[in-house]
C-alpha cells in the first residue's frame, strides 16, 4: 500500500499517547538492555512512525541515522527489512552497533559463555591488563584483578565477532564495577563509605550480564528469522555502521529515503555526556576488534569525545557563522539578543553547538534522496533559565535548506535516567518527534 503525503500525516497524528510516551515499551526488546547509553531511543516509539512513513514508498526503504549512539532506530528498521547504515563519533556507540546489527546464533553465544567460563576458573594469575592514570581511583585492586581475568579470556576467543560481543557485556560489567557513580552521565567518583561498603564480583556481575545479553540478542535475532530476514546466518539486507563526524563526512556512497535520529540537545558537554560515560569502558577494549581506522585519541583525556562531539569547540569565524545561523533561525537570533554581555559566553556555547548541528545536516542531506523523510527526536533545554527551543530551531533551519515540517509529536519522557536533563521545568519533560520531508511539495 502506498500512502500520500496527506494519509502519512493522518496515520502519524493517530499514533496513540500511550505508544508515544512509550507506556507499551519492554526493556528488554530490541536487544536495548544488553548495555546502558546514554539517551536510548525507544524502539516501540519509533516503530509505529517508521512504519508509517515506510508505506510511502514504492521500492525498498533505506533508513540512516548519523547519530546512532545504541542503533536503536536501527534495529527497528531491520525488523521491517530495511537496508539500515549509521554513524557515530563514540568509539563505544561503534562497538554496540556492530553487535546489535549483527545476527548470532544461541549455540555459537552459549558455547562462547561455556568456553569463557572455564578460561576465568583455571585464570590464576592476578596480573592487572590496563594501567592508566588514576586507575586506582576508579577501579579496586580487586575488581582490576578480575576485569583482567576477564579481558585475558575473551582476548582467547578466536572468533572477532564473538569478542565484540563479549566485550559489550565486559563494558556493561566495567561501568557497574568501578567508582564512578551510575547516577549521572558524567564521571563523578562515588564517597569513599560507599567504595569501602561495595562488595562486587566483576566476574559473578559479567558472567549474569552475559546469560542476559545472550537471552536478548537471541530473542531479536529469532524475530528477524520468523520474518524470513536471515539467510546463511546473516541479515538479508544492508546493514553498516561506521565511526565517525557527521559532521565531517559521511562513511557511505550510499543514498536513503528515511532518516531517522536523535541528536545530542547542545547538553552533551555538561550533562548528557556520551563521551565521558564510555571514557572508563573504552579503557578496557582494545581498539583493534572495534575499528582499526579509529584515528580520535578518544582516552587522551575524559572530555576528549565529548570536546569532539557537536558543539564541543569554539567555532571558527565565529561572528560570520552567527549571523549566517540568525539568518536561517529567527529564533535563535532572539534568543542570543536575550542573553546580557555576561551571560553572552554561554550563548556562544550554543551557538557552537547550532553551527556544528547546520554542519552535519548538509554532510547528512548529501546521502538523501529527494522526497526522503526524516525523523528527529529532539527536546528543549535550558541555558541559563531561557529555554532553548531546539525544536523550533532545528525546523527553521532545515526549511533554510528546502525542508518541510509535516508533522509534529509530542512525548513525555518517562526515563528516570534524565532527571538533571530535564527537571528544569515542564517543558523539560516534553520530547518532539518532528516529521520532515526533504522536497517542499508545490
Ligand atoms: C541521543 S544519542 C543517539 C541515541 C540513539 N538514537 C539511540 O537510540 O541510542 C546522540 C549520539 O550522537 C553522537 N554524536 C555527537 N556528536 C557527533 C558527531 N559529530 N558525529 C557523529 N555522532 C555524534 C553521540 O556520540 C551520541 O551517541
Amino acid at each position: 500500500m502506498i500512502l500520500s503525503d496527506l494519509e502519512i500525516k493522518e496515520a502519524l497524528n493517530s499514533i496513540s499517547s500511550e505508544v508515544l510516551n512509550g507506556q507499551n515499551f519492554s526493556r528488554k526488546a530490541f536487544a536495548r538492555s544488553i548495555i546502558n547509553y546514554p539517551a536510548m531511543m525507544i524502539p516501540s516509539v519509533q516503530e509505529p512512525i517508521i512504519k508509517s512513513l515506510a508505506d510511502a514508498f514504492q521500492g525498498e526503504v533505506s533508513l540512516f541515522d548519523p547519530f546512532m549512539g545504541a542503533s536503536n532506530t536501527l534495529v527497528t528498521g531491520m525488523k521491517y527489512g530495511f537496508n539500515v547504515f549509521g554513524q557515530d563519533i563514540n568509539p563505544l556507540s561503534l562497538l554496540i552497533s556492530q553487535v546489535k546489527t549483527t545476527y548470532y546464533s544461541w549455540e555459537e553465544l552459549k558455547e562462547a559463555e561455556n568456553s569463557l567460563r572455564n578460561k576465568v576458573s583455571i585464570d590464576s594469575s592476578s596480573n592487572r591488563e590496563i594501567h592508566f592514570q588514576n586507575i586506582d581511583k576508579w577501579f579496586k585492586a580487586e575488581i582490576q584483578i578480575e576485569l583482567s581475568k576477564l579481558k585475558r579470556a575473551i582476548e582467547s576467543e578466536p572468533s572477532l565477532k564473538i569478542r565484540k560481543f563479549c566485550w559489550v557485556a565486559l563494558a556493561e560489567v566495567v561501568r557497574l564495577t568501578s567508582n564512578d557513580r551510575t547516577s549521572t552521565f558524567k564521571m563523578h567518583i562515588r564517597s569513599n563509605i560507599d567504595v569501602q561498603s561495595r562488595n562486587l564480583s566483576a566476574v559473578e556481575t559479567f558472567f549474569t550480564i552475559l546469560k542476559r545479553s545472550i537471552k536478548d540478542i537471541h530473542d531479536y535475532c529469532s524475530l528477524l528469522f520468523k520474518n524470513g530476514l536471515i539467510e546463511d546466518n546473516k541479515y538479508k539486507k544492508f546493514a553498516e555502521v561506521s565511526w565517525g563526524d557527521s559532521m565531517e563526512s559521511v562513511n557511505t556512497d550510499k543514498t536513503f529515503n528515511l532518516l531517522v535520529t536523535s541528536p545530542p540537545y547542545g547538553d552533551n558537554q555538561t550533562t548528557v555526556t556520551y563521551g565521558q560515560f564510555s571514557y572508563l569502558p573504552l579503557q578496557w577494549l582494545p581498539i583493534e576488534d572495534i575499528d582499526v581506522n579509529i584515528t580520535m585519541s578518544y582516552l587522551k583525556t575524559m572530555q576528549e569525545i565529548d570536546t569532539n562531539s557537536l558543539g564541543g569547540k569554539m567555532i571558527p569565524k565565529y561572528q560570520e557563522n552567527a549571523e549566517m545561523l540568525f539568518d536561517k533561525s529567527e529564533t535563535l537570533k532572539q534568543l542570543f539578543d536575550s542573553f546580557d554581555s555576561v551571560d553572552k559566553k554561554r550563548a556562544r556555547k550554543v551557538i557552537n553547538f547550532f553551527h556544528d548541528l547546520d554542519k552535519s545536516i548538509d554532510k547528512i542531506s548529501t546521502k538523501l534522496s529527494r522526497g526522503a523523510f526524516m525523523v528527529w527526536t529532539i527536546g528543549n533545554r535550558n541555558v541559563n533559565k531561557r529555554v532553548v527551543r531546539n525544536d523550533l530551531i532545528l525546523t527553521e533551519l532545515l526549511y533554510s535548506k528546502q525542508v518541510e515540517l509535516i508533522a509534529d509529536l509530542d512525548r513525555d519522557i518517562l526515563s528516570k535516567r534524565m532527571p538533571s536533563r530535564n527537571s528544569f521545568s515542564e517543558t523539560m519533560s516534553k520530547e518532539k518527534i518532528l516529521i520532515f520531508k526533504t522536497v517542499i511539495s508545490a
